[in-house]
């Protein structure tokens, strides 16, 4: 894969050796009070990669990416993104990466393009040529006509591009997506899928969690988190081999061998269960 820049419907991403780890963790740890969520996992996602971590249910993969992100101070172990440490040089991190929060994190209030000049303020992007990333971020989010109308009369789909869109807009090295397709039907799915394998093809590296094992079949590698713990790690095509044996099979039946079939909702915490009602359609204050 060549080095340096690429041009990719308006924005510039650096495409770095295929060698070079972007996402490094070793033996990281996330306690909540005595709730482990992260139990000394380590991993690492190389340049021009696209991960996948997949887990039931409180399995720790928000804790994880939340660390990687720097909202959460890992408890024990180390994680570096791009060469950063996630704790000591978390404002570089952050200048570094894209994130989709697993919640929806727009303010509903603004408009499309409102949300996007928030970001752009934020991320103190040149205001010379804004207008026209703006534009281009619109564009590539399908949303140009319903550029100025409130996010709030915004579909679950259209509100997942806008956020992807806004996540690119500062030219990321990394793409954070915290199951990015969830809730959307499939038409809406597969609408945002087309756009984040197009990331794959600019050079962009991404690290998200799903629960579509579909995705996950077409990312370059899987980690399979349970109880805070990376129980397998791999190629699609690696897990089902080693879990399956030479018949082969699914990644979905490598996930149920490996996670087993109890449901785990008993397990959420009140304030999992909170968010889940919340993303059913619930109201919460948060
Ligand atoms: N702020 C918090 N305070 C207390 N416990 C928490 C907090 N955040 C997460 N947990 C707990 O940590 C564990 C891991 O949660 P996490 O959100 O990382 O799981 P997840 O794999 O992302 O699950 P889901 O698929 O439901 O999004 C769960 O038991 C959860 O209830
Ligand atoms: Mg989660």
């Amino acid at each position: 894969m060549p080095q340096g820049a690429w041009w990719f419907g308006g924005w510039i991403i650096n495409v770095q050796a295929e060698s070079e780890t972007v996402v490094g963790c070793t033996a990281l740890s996330c306690h909540f009070g005595k709730v482990v969520a992260v139990d000394g996992i380590s991993f690492e996602v190389r340049a021009g990669e696209r991960f996948a971590l997949l887990g039931p249910n409180g399995a720790g993969k928000s804790t994880t990416l939340q660390m990687l992100i720097t909202m959460l101070r890992p408890t024990a172990g180390q994680a570096q993104v791009l060469g950063f440490d996630v704790t000591r040089e978390a404002a570089a991190v952050r200048a570094a990466i894209g994130v989709v929060f697993q919640e929806p994190a727009l303010d509903d209030r603004l408009s499309a393009r409102e949300n996007l000049e928030m970001h752009a303020a934020l991320y103190r992007l040149p205001r010379r040529g804004r207008k026209m990333q703006i534009a281009e971020a619109l564009e590539w989010a399908s949303l140009s006509d319903a550029a100025k109308r409130p996010v709030s009369t915004f579909s679950g789909g259209m509100k997942r591009r806008l956020e992807l869109s806004r996540a690119l807009m500062h030219g990321p090295k990394v793409l954070f997506m915290d199951e990015p397709t969830q809730g959307l039907d499939p038409q809406g799915r597969q609408h945002l899928w087309e756009r984040i394998e197009s990331l794959k093809s600019a050079g962009l590296s991404t690290f998200m969690t799903t629960h579509y094992l579909q995705e996950a079949e077409t990312c370059d590698r899987v980690g399979i988190i349970d109880h805070g713990k990376m129980i397998a790690l791999g190629t699609p095509e690696e897990l089902k081999r080693e879990t399956l044996g030479d018949s082969g099979g699914t990644l979905e039946e490598v996930f149920l061998k490996l996670t087993g079939r109890a449901l785990r909702d008993e397990e959420a915490t009140p304030r999992a269960r909170m968010l889940s009602f919340a993303r059913k359609g619930g109201e919460h204050t948060r």
